[in-house]
């Protein structure tokens, strides 16, 4: 049965075009998330081989969202004015797009509800104070990579799976595994696996939609994924890519907030959503 499984698994895989070439850029980015210690030449040289990322970049580095008083031209200045951090995570951000094989409406959806969950969990991770808000983002932004591997091999059959959602009480994970006889978890941490993803983000991409958590005793790891949970929640709620109401069956305790700072990061994640989404999907 297992065995079986795996070869579920192994051929969606391999059914994606050039995944060498994905997985390289998801793990330079993800190494040069966790380097403290980063420079600005470093970011400029990782990022100057792609002339459209560049673009992009200084696009997002230019709008209203960073209130910069003159145009900023050149890669440095860009990561100068706006700051390590907040470019480490435009950096993950407009990255993940290279994941998608295609990008038409339903690609779309994912990347939104991605992008929504990474920056969710970055904002949550600050009121809890224990979590690296770029570790939150970056496990935040890839925690349903399994969706997009699996949308990349069979989307015709992965996307009427979301026609079906609203005709059932079903949740995607039941429907995937009766359509498709594995789940986008699996999926996901099978990637997770074979190209070494730091253990935090191996443990919330497999475990996000459990209610508990076979991989994992590390307290840390166990704190981000509760934080992505929540986060997955209130943009499934709020209907950023897709919408479906959700239970906010998680203890928000256990993350160290409570319910009157919910509806602040609630507040804070729609408007700064809004002003990244309009640069990040042009
Ligand atoms: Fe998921
Ligand atoms: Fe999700």
């Amino acid at each position: 049965m297992e065995t079986e499984k795996n070869e579920k698994i192994e051929n969606i895989i391999s059914k994606t075009l050039d995944i060498p070439s994905h997985s390289k850029i998801v793990f330079k980015v993800i190494n040069l998330l966790k380097n403290e210690y980063v420079s600005i030449d470093e970011i400029e040289s990782f990022m100057s081989h792609d002339k459209g990322f560049t673009a992009r970049f200084l696009r997002i580095a230019n709008s209203p969202f960073y209130g910069l008083t003159r145009k900023v031209k050149t890669l440095k200045d860009s990561l100068l004015l706006i700051g390590l951090n907040t470019a480490k995570s435009l950096i993950l951000a407009t990255s993940s797009r290279y994941l998608f094989k295609n990008f038409g409406p339903f690609e779309q959806k994912l990347y939104e509800h991605s992008l929504a969950v990474g920056l969710c969990s970055s904002l949550l991770s600050n009121y809890t104070k224990t979590i690296k808000p770029e570790e939150a983002l970056a496990s935040g932004i890839l925690h349903d990579i399994g969706k997009i591997f699996i949308n990349n091999a069979i989307s015709e059959s992965y996307q009427k799976i979301y026609e079906k959602i609203h005709e059932t009480e079903k949740s995607i994970i039941q429907l995937e595994e009766e359509i498709l006889e594995i789940n986008h978890c699996e999926v996901g941490a099978f990637i997770a696996e074979r190209w070494n993803y730091p253990e935090e983000i191996k443990i919330t991409i497999q475990d996000h939609h459990g209610q508990s958590y076979p991989h994992q005793k590390e307290n840390s790891c166990i704190n981000i994924c509760n934080i992505v949970r929540i986060a997955d929640k209130i943009s499934w709620n709020l209907g950023i890519g897709f919408k479906r109401p959700q239970k906010m069956n998680i203890n928000l305790q256990d993350i160290g907030i409570d319910n009157k700072n919910l509806e602040e990061i609630e507040d804070l994640f729609i408007s700064q959503y809004e002003m990244q989404k309009k640069f990040l999907l042009e």
